[in-house]
């Protein structure tokens, strides 16, 4: 009794936390959060309609379970074999025919509401996405801007995800890219493209999450959608299209430059800059960024400066090495230098809270 009784008390305790408003931008991890997108309200209409069902079998069989523990228990004035019952036909086709029309019920319901979400949407923005272990690449088709483990998105725009894992040439693993209080998953599979769609409609910061197990730090391929008025996202999209990075002066930063060109230009993208490859982090609009390491933490140098140095030392499994050969002022001037390249006037660390 005991442990079943914890075991409802841990339960109640997760539905509690995963209904817990969040912080910037409302219920960030509520599933069940109506005002973020039509994507939530419908599999909410459909939850409501499986966890009724759910009830209502809950009741009739714990009922008739306690009924003929009451009913037939032993009075102790019985002796010997109590009467014995063979069947009962109108009992069996009831309980046949119920559960099927409650299954059929909820069959027709999902397949309208998957039917209705899978629709595409005429002119719905493109993002192309690509699972990688341990980070997210985001690629706006239709403007040409990489972006990594930061997903800046226009309020009311339909975008379309288009998902996949690897490159076609680098080999991956299975990922599934989900946007918890947004929209549901789909998995990111090497040599397949799966589709998303969602129309964000509340302005705010919301947690994706791989959903697949994937490795060593599953758990922390993690990324950042941000929920944007049409214009911000338009000044973004804009400003990183035209982005170069500048010739710096300060010495610093001219420093900075010097290193990131030596240690980091063989691997990294930043337009201008280095070409990289395609399966590391495009580091283009880094000053932008909210979180380091794909969500794990904010994009401060008390978080970036040891990332720089020693990132596999504080995520697992990550295939950045690590440069003991860096000093701390090698690594402060590789994070100036990172931090200096940003898309000008749009701050959307107001939008975060960790
Ligand atoms: Cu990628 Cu789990």
């Amino acid at each position: 009794l005991q442990r079943s009784l914890g075991l409802i008390v841990l339960l109640l305790l997760g539905l509690v936390l995963a209904a817990e408003p969040g912080q910037a931008g409302g219920h960030t991890l509520n599933i069940l959060d109506r005002d973020a997108s039509a994507f939530n309200r419908e599999v909410r209409g459909l939850l409501v309609w499986v966890m009724g069902f759910a009830a209502l079998v809950f009741v009739v069989v714990t009922g008739a379970l306690v009924y003929v523990t009451v009913k037939f228990r032993r009075t102790g004035k019985e002796t010997g074999e109590p009467e014995q019952l063979h069947g009962n036909d109108r009992l069996e086709v009831a309980w046949t025919v119920i559960p099927t029309v409650i299954v059929l019920i909820i069959f027709g319901l999902t397949a309208q509401s998957m039917f209705k979400l899978d629709r595409p949407t005429p002119g719905a923005m493109v993002v192309e996405v690509r699972g990688w272990q341990f980070w997210w690449d985001f690629h706006y088709k239709d403007y040409g801007v990489r972006n990594s483990n930061e997903l800046i998105l226009p309020v009311g725009k339909p975008v379309r995800f288009e998902i996949t894992g690897g490159d076609g040439t680098n080999y991956d693993v299975i990922h599934s890219f989900r946007i918890a209080s947004m929209v549901g998953a789909r998995d990111a599979i090497p040599g397949v493209v799966t589709h998303i769609e969602v129309t964000p409609e509340k302005i705010g910061t919301y947690y994706g999450q791989c959903v697949e197990l994937c490795g060593a730090s599953h758990a922390n391929m993690r990324f950042r959608v941000k929920v944007v008025p049409q214009e911000e996202f338009d000044r973004w999209i804009e400003g990183a299209r035209a982005f170069q990075a500048a010739q710096p002066t300060d010495p610093t930063l001219v420093r900075g430059q010097e290193l990131y060109k030596q240690q980091c230009a063989g691997c990294h993208a930043l337009k201008g800059v280095s070409q990289g490859a395609p399966s590391n982090p495009d580091l283009t609009f880094f000053g932008n960024r909210t979180t380091v390491g794909a969500g794990m933490w904010p994009n401060v140098p008390e978080y970036l400066e040891p990332w720089i140095k020693n990132s596999p030392g504080m995520k697992p499994g990550v295939k950045m090495p690590a440069f003991p050969n860096l000093s701390d002022e090698d690594v402060k001037a590789i994070a100036a230098y990172l931090m200096s390249h940003k898309v000008e006037g749009l701050d959307f660390s107001k939008l975060e809270k960790f």
